[in-house]
């Protein structure tokens, strides 16, 4: 993986491959059509990617190919979701650096999602950055939670060296990722405001804590 990146980096501008979720498992990756909402126009996976019911996080793992990226993580229940992504896992943040990043700890809890959970509920989640120049980068996984795993750091999760994450200001963090630039501000001939699109609002709080709480539960099973 890591030679790979190295190798492909060498030979193709940075920018061609925009980022990639690399755990939980994607529904796949193409750069062409990574710009369509929802899901860079993947279709859902056959296999969902079991999550520990209890514990009340997970690990998400990217590789960034941008110098700088605003990221959030949304969340959609259900078994085909749709385009419905109405929860918000984690508010637009910025990340700036190249290469491996994780979030060891992204929350899950009732209080996010609005109801219990329960053993095989199944749903998917969808990172979203900026795009390149303009919209959105999209890529989903299918999970499903389940009792029969626990927290595992996958081998994916870590941060490259000089890699850095930071929190966006309020109002850039409420808005979409697909709506922003890599900066936090509002991407040029956007039409929706940043309190628009319901979804990212509730959640400002649930938020960057995320991030920093992080490594305390990192307990590695593997
Ligand atoms: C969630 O579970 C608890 C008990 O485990 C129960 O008291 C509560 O009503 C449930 N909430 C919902 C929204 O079903
Ligand atoms: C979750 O999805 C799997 C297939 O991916 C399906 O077999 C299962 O019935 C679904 N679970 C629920 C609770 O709908
Ligand atoms: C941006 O993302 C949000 C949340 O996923 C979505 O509801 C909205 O339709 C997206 N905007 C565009 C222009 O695709
Ligand atoms: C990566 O960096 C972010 C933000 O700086 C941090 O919250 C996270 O815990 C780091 N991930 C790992 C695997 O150390």
């Amino acid at each position: 993986m890591k030679f790979s990146l190295l190798t492909f980096t060498a030979i193709v501008p940075l920018v061609s491959a925009h980022f990639k979720l690399m755990y939980p498992t994607s529904r796949g990756f193409d750069e062409d059509t990574m710009t369509n909402f929802p899901c860079g126009g993947m279709s859902q996976s056959s296999g969902r990617t079991k999550l520990p019911l209890s514990g009340g996080s997970f690990p998400v793992a990217l590789e960034m190919h941008h110098a700088q990226t605003a990221v959030e993580v949304l969340l959609a229940l259900g078994n085909d979701p749709g385009d419905n992504f109405n929860i918000v896992l984690s508010p637009t943040f910025k990340v700036s650096g190249l290469g491996e990043f994780c979030l060891p700890h992204v929350e899950i809890n009732q209080e996010l999602i609005g109801r219990n959970l329960t053993d095989g509920m199944n749903a998917t989640i969808q990172v979203q950055t900026n795009g390149d120049p303009s919209g959105g980068l999209y890529a989903c996984s299918d999970i499903q939670f389940s009792s029969d795993v626990t927290y595992q750091t996958p081998s994916a999760c870590t941060n490259n060296t000089n890699l850095v994450a930071t929190a966006f200001p309020k109002d850039s963090a409420a808005r979409n990722a697909n709506e922003s630039t890599s900066e936090g501000q509002a991407q040029s001939g956007s039409s929706s405001s940043s309190t628009s699109k319901g979804a990212a609002v509730p959640m400002q709080t649930a938020a960057w804590g995320v991030i920093g709480a992080a490594l305390v539960g990192g307990i590695a099973a593997l």
